[in-house]
């Protein structure tokens, strides 16, 4: 199958790519670089390095003529979307309008959308969050990420495209980004590799459903030939305290010193966790990697 995978080449897009390479899938990438890297797309696929709003997107979709269009590319930081709330609604909303206009236009049988269901529900009424909670972000990413599902959803009422939706737990595993600031993992890990005190907000007993990044691939491989008309929560059903997290990691790594201690942040939800019942009925999919294998895993991609 012909596959065109928009942010490829970031951290999840990445795995992504080698999860439908390793199928036999033939897989075109585009992505801008802004956050990810060149040496995260397997030699393979090919990258074109484009932004989704450039002229340049339509004649890859005319040559490629991908039957799937799995789209990844994002503005995926929280706080950027704070800063610039027009940016982040012109990539996550302007921009998946325009990919599913041109996914339809170049005969896509189908769309995959990578939503994000630790901002699109807001504070959780109730846990496990289902994707029937309400919705009810409370940052501007959430907001254009929820945006991008009204378009995937628009297109495919008004077309004969299909579409799966996810709303991703958060990610963690190989190549996330240490400097970035949404991955705890990854920030931790950077930061004991580097012998510098990580910072723990508040207790740290606060909760978050961590989802490993291979077991996210798995579910885009499966929304292939099922899972139409789907918007599924993609999260392990349960909540790890950043506490664990530390403990875990420090463990791994080999981390003797002792974390410093911040504040709460203002306005962190202290508890959240995914009900991921729906994909593993429609598409038979459920989290395989543990939290403390995830952690392994990533700790064994660093040396
Ligand atoms: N990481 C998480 O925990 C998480 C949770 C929920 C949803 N998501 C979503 O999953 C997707 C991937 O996130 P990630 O964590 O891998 O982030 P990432 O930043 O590593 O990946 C995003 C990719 O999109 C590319 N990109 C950004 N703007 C672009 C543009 N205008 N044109 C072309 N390419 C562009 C970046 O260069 C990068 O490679 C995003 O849609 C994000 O919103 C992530």
């Amino acid at each position: 199958m012909r596959i065109l995978v928009t942010g490829g080449a970031g951290f999840i897009g990445s795995h992504i790519v080698d999860a439908y390479l390793a199928e036999g899938h033939e897989v075109a990438v585009v992505d801008n670089l802004s956050t990810g890297r060149r040496a995260n797309v397997d030699r393979r696929a090919t990258l074109h390095e484009v932004d989704i709003h450039s002229r340049e997107l339509e004649p890859i979709f005319a040559a490629f003529r991908p039957e799937v269009v799995n789209h990844h590319a994002a503005q995926a930081s929280v706080k950027v979307g704070q800063a610039d709330p027009v940016h982040d609604l012109e990539v996550n909303g302007a921009g998946t309008a325009r990919v599913a206009q041109l996914a339809v236009a170049h005969g896509a049988r189908k769309l995959i959308y990578a939503s994000s269901g630790g901002t699109v529900y807001g504070d959780p009424e109730s846990l496990p969050v289902t994707e029937d909670h309400r919705i009810a972000p409370r940052s501007n990413y959430g907001t254009s990420k929820y945006a991008g599902e009204l378009y995937v959803q628009l297109a495919a009422r008004t077309s004969d495209i299909e579409y799966t939706i996810f709303r991703y737990g958060n990610a963690f595993g190989p190549r996330q980004d240490p400097h970035g600031e949404a991955g705890v993992v990854a920030i931790f890990a950077g930061l004991m590799r580097a012998g510098q005190p990580c910072t723990i907000d508040g207790d740290g007993e606060q909760r978050k459903d961590y989802v490993y990044v291979g077991d996210m691939a798995r579910a885009n491989v499966l929304a292939l030939a099922a899972g139409n008309g789907l918007v599924a929560n993609i999260g392990t059903g349960e909540g790890t305290t950043v506490n664990h997290i530390y403990r875990v990691l420090s463990e791994a790594i080999g981390n003797s010193i002792e974390p410093r201690s911040a504040p709460p942040r203002p306005g962190d939800v202290r508890n959240f966790w995914l009900d991921c019942s729906r994909a593993k009925a429609a598409l038979g999919w459920e989290p395989t990697v543990s939290f403390e294998e995830g952690i392994a895993l990533t700790v064994a991609s660093l040396d």
